[in-house]
Formats: structure tokens, sequence, C-alpha cells
């Protein structure tokens, strides 16, 4: 069955849109930003480069380590309070994918992330 004119527009269009997030993903632009800091604009972390900030930046929000060391006081161990003393958050925390535990990059930690 041939499609009608109206059907072959909306096809196109769609084969439009998926080329169009084609290219936003292979130009790298993340599609979400993580927990609270979803609708912060771009610039608050990303001064000239898109790569991630320093930690520097994370703590004019967030304080110091001792502040968040006290957050997470709890955990066992304490992943703001340690031998690899104060690195830069992005290490562990990431704003657009997934985080990791870089403890565990030499021990078998069991601590989760929210994101
Ligand atoms: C413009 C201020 C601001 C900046 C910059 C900022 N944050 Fe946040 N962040 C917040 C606020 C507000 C919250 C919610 C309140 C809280 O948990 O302190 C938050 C929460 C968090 C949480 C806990 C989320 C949860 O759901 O428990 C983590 C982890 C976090 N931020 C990591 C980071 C890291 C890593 C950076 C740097 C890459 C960063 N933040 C930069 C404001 C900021
Ligand atoms: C709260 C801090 C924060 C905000 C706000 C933020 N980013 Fe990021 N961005 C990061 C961090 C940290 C990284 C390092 C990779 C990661 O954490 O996922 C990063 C990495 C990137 C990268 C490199 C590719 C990648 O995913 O690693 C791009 C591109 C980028 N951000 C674009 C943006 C855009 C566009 C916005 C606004 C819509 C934005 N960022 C807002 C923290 C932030
Ligand atoms: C590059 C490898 C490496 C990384 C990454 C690392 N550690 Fe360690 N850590 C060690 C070594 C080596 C020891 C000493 C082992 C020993 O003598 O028991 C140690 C000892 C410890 C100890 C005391 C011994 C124990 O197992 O109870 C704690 C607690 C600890 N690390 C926590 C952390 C935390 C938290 C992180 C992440 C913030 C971390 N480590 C990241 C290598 C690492
Ligand atoms: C060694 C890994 C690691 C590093 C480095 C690290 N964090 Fe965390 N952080 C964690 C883990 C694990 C948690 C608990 C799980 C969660 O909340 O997702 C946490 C929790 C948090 C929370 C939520 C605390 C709460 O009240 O629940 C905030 C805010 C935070 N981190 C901010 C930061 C900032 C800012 C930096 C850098 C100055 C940083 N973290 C560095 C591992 C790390």
């Amino acid at each position: 069955m041939a499609l009608t004119p109206k059907l072959t527009a909306l096809f196109a269009a769609g084969v439009l849109a998926a080329f169009a997030a084609g290219a936003a993903s292979a130009a790298g632009m993340p599609s979400k930003i993580n927990g609270p800091h979803a609708k912060l604009p771009c610039s608050t972390c990303h001064k000239n480069e898109m790569t991630a900030p320093p930690k520097e930046t994370c703590l004019s929000c967030h304080g110091s380590y001792d502040k968040l060391a006290e957050r997470t006081a709890k955990l066992t161990p304490n992943p703001h309070f340690s031998h690899r003393g104060e690195e830069d958050c992005t290490n562990c925390h990431s704003l657009h994918g997934k985080s990791r535990l870089e403890c565990n990059d030499c021990h078998s930690f069991n601590l989760n992330f929210k994101w």
C-alpha cells in the first residue's frame, strides 16, 4: 500500500528527528544533569571547557571536605575522609552519567551512589 503524502511527510520528519538526535549524541552533548543540579546553567560548572570542573567549583556550593565528611559520617568507610585526601569530586561523582567509587580500584567497599 502506498503511503499518503501526509504519512510520507511524517515519516520523513521522523527520520530527520532521529538523524538530529544521532548528531547530538555524536557531538557528546549530555542529555541530563544529575540530581538537584538538573536546572543549573551549564556555565555554573563549565567556565571555558566542557570537561569535569575542579573540586573548587563543587565546593563553592558544598563548602568543604570537612562539611561533606560530617554528612557522610555514618558511611564505612567515609568516602570524604580517607588517605586519598581532598581529591577531585569527579574522581567518584558523575554529573551526567553514573558515578563510580574510585576506592574500589584497590578495595572492595560496599558504598552505593544515588546516581
Ligand atoms: C550552584 C551550586 C552547586 C554546585 C556548583 C554543585 N552543587 Fe551539588 N548540590 C547543590 C545543591 C543545592 C544540592 C542539594 C542540597 C545538598 O544536598 O547539599 C546538591 C546536592 C549534591 C549531591 C547529593 C545529591 C543527593 O541527591 O543526595 C551530590 C553528590 C553533589 N551535589 C555533588 C556535586 C558535585 C560533585 C559538584 C561539582 C561537579 C557539585 N555538586 C556542584 C548545589 C551545587
Ligand atoms: C553541576 C555541575 C555541572 C553542570 C551544571 C553541567 N555539567 Fe557538564 N560536566 C560536569 C562534570 C562533572 C563532567 C564530567 C563528566 C561527568 O561527570 O559525567 C561534565 C562533562 C560535560 C561534557 C563532556 C562530555 C561528558 O559527558 O563527559 C559536556 C559536553 C558537558 N558536560 C556539557 C554540559 C552542558 C551542555 C551543560 C548544561 C546543559 C552542563 N554540562 C552542565 C558537570 C556539570
Ligand atoms: C591506589 C590504591 C588505593 C586506592 C584508590 C584507595 N586505597 Fe585505601 N588503601 C590502599 C592501601 C595500599 C592501603 C594499605 C593496606 C593495608 O596496609 O592494609 C589502604 C588502606 C585503607 C584503609 C585502612 C585499611 C583497611 O582496609 O581498613 C582504609 C579505611 C582505606 N584504605 C580507605 C580508602 C578509601 C575510602 C578510598 C577512596 C576514597 C581508598 N582507600 C582508596 C590503597 C588504595
Ligand atoms: C571517593 C569517592 C568520593 C569523592 C572523591 C567524593 N565523594 Fe561525595 N559521596 C561519595 C559517596 C559514596 C557518597 C554517598 C552516596 C551518595 O550520596 O550518592 C557521597 C555523597 C555525597 C553527598 C551527599 C551527602 C548526603 O548528605 O547524603 C554530597 C553533597 C557529596 N557527596 C558531594 C561531594 C563533593 C562536593 C565532593 C568533592 C569536594 C565529593 N563529594 C567527593 C563518594 C565520594
